[in-house]
């Protein structure tokens, strides 16, 4: 069927121009968000959105050989098709103009834009300078993230992430796209949640390539590190213009009781999702109470690692999601104690506004050199029904808008924090979840590749107009 992007790209002010309902999104006048540098935009990932799996050289990734396995995804659901967005960009692209979105954050894939032998791959590569070039002409800011876990399956058959080699491919690899986008990315990240490829690709196995190993997990979060500490000067080296930094998945442990044993649970909860990644990006050492959780397990690490992972940033992007409440498990960990009566989200995810607070507070007291900070992903899912044309996702509106306050209440406790994107602008597919779980501010009905604004969107696109006409 054909692209009906068009037919929404002028949905957002009409809609809400002809919106009985007082705004439950704005703002209050004091908050941080009405400053018009604050950045407000919207994120995706290739593999979720794209599809055109086969088209025009592209290789296979680990996510095509995960999703095709039996068992690995929710329904059997795979990114062949996606949102279609590699065939819909244009469309999307206006949309998320027409949003007012003044950032957006994307992702390359790594196996679009290189043959197995590192050779440039000119027809994938010009997909992203004819996206990276709208943007630019649209005034948007984009953030373009290297790796988002789509790694060439080819690299993967030669030990993935647990082979330090890939470390120096994926440093080539940065070398090419900063040689050939120069000039047209803001901001460049290197790896998107360090956390979840090692620890979920090679920890727990819920994600590709599906291994199972609490040691595979720490070495391959080495190598991780190792190619982001390897990519930075490469990027800075071609594109100097542009900002570098990492993105990285931040989670909340609470305690479930006083007791010292769960107290130490949350304190080990906190140290495996932040610590783990953040101390050798900003302090370049590896937490030791990691190998207290997860004993016998230390990586690898040669002379001189640390110092190239520690590379000064100049930002810092963090997803939260939600908090985790924990208690003791009797021996060196903690275990998961879920709270009853508590908000959740589609997924089962508590909704914590607090935690983002709380995080980005105490990190300003543990990294003395904390650089800017971006919140590069914040979001919900619900099971969004499009009725009569319009989707009313009202628990994501008072999700968005508390985060929002959240994130005020850090900046407000001298946190310098400069960004916020949504997660995601479309719904798309949702790892191992596959296409049920809704995160968008965008319905896609995936029979017929339709976008709709859902309210929240039409809400943010009202706010940043009024942000835009205020003096
Ligand atoms: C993050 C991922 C992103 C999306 C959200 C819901 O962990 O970076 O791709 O799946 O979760």
């Amino acid at each position: 069927m054909a692209n009906d992007a068009s037919a929404v790209s002028d949905a957002p002010s009409s809609a809400v121009s002809n919106s009985p309902l007082a705004d439950p999104f704005s703002p209050p006048a004091d908050s941080s968000l009405w400053r018009k540098n604050f950045l407000l935009g919207a994120a995706t990932a290739s593999y979720q959105i794209e599809g055109a799996v086969d088209e025009d050289g592209r290789l296979p990734s680990i996510w095509d050989t995960f999703s095709a396995t039996p068992g690995k995804v929710l329904a059997g659901d795979t990114g062949a098709v996606a949102c279609d967005h590699y065939h819909r960009w244009e469309a999307d692209i206006d949309m998320l103009a027409s949003l007012g979105l003044e950032g957006y954050r994307l992702s390359i894939a790594w196996p679009r834009v290189m043959d197995a032998a590192g050779r440039p791959n000119r027809k994938g590569l010009d997909f992203y300078k004819r996206l990276l070039n709208r943007l630019k002409e649209k005034g948007i800011t984009s953030f373009v993230t290297l790796y988002h876990w789509d790694l060439p399956q080819h690299l993967e058959d030669r030990g993935g992430w647990l082979n330090r080699d890939t470390a120096y491919r994926f440093a080539d690899y940065a070398d090419l796209m900063s040689r050939e986008l120069a000039g047209t990315v803001d901001a460049w990240a290197t790896l998107n949640e360090p956390w979840c490829s090692a620890y979920l690709g090679y920890g727990n196995g819920h994600h590709a390539p599906g291994l199972a190993n609490d040691r595979f997990a720490t070495q391959a979060m080495h190598h991780l590190l190792l190619a982001h500490g390897l990519a930075i000067p490469v990027l800075r080296g071609n594109d100097p213009a542009s900002q570098k930094g990492i993105v990285a998945n931040i989670g909340r442990g609470t305690a479930n009781s006083d007791s010292a044993a769960d107290q130490r649970a949350a304190h080990l909860f906190e140290v495996q999702h932040n610590a783990w990644i953040l101390d050798p990006l900003l302090k370049g050492e590896y937490p030791l109470d990691l190998f207290e959780l997860w004993p016998g397990t230390e990586p690898l690490v040669l002379d001189g690692d640390m110092q190239t992972i520690a590379a000064p940033l100049d930002f810092l992007g963090i997803n939260y999601y939600f908090r985790t409440n924990v208690a003791s498990d009797g021996a060196h960990g903690f275990r998961d104690v879920p709270l009853e009566g508590v908000e959740r989200t589609q997924m089962g995810w508590e909704v914590y506004p607090d935690g983002l607070r709380d995080l980005l507070t105490g990190f300003k007291k543990t990294y003395r050199n904390l650089p800017p900070i971006y919140i590069t992903e914040n979001g919900m899912a619900s099971d969004d029904k499009v009725i009569d044309g319009h989707v009313d996702d009202a628990q994501r509106i008072s999700f968005l808008k508390r985060h929002l306050a959240a994130v005020d209440q850090a900046i407000k406790a001298g946190v310098d924090v400069r960004g916020y994107f949504l997660w995601s602008l479309m719904d798309n597919f949702e790892w191992a979840f596959g296409y049920e779980r809704r995160f968008g501010v965008v319905h896609v009905d995936y029979s017929t590749q339709k976008r709709t604004v859902k309210r929240s969107a039409e809400l943010v696109a009202k706010f940043l107009k009024e942000r835009k006409a205020k003096v």
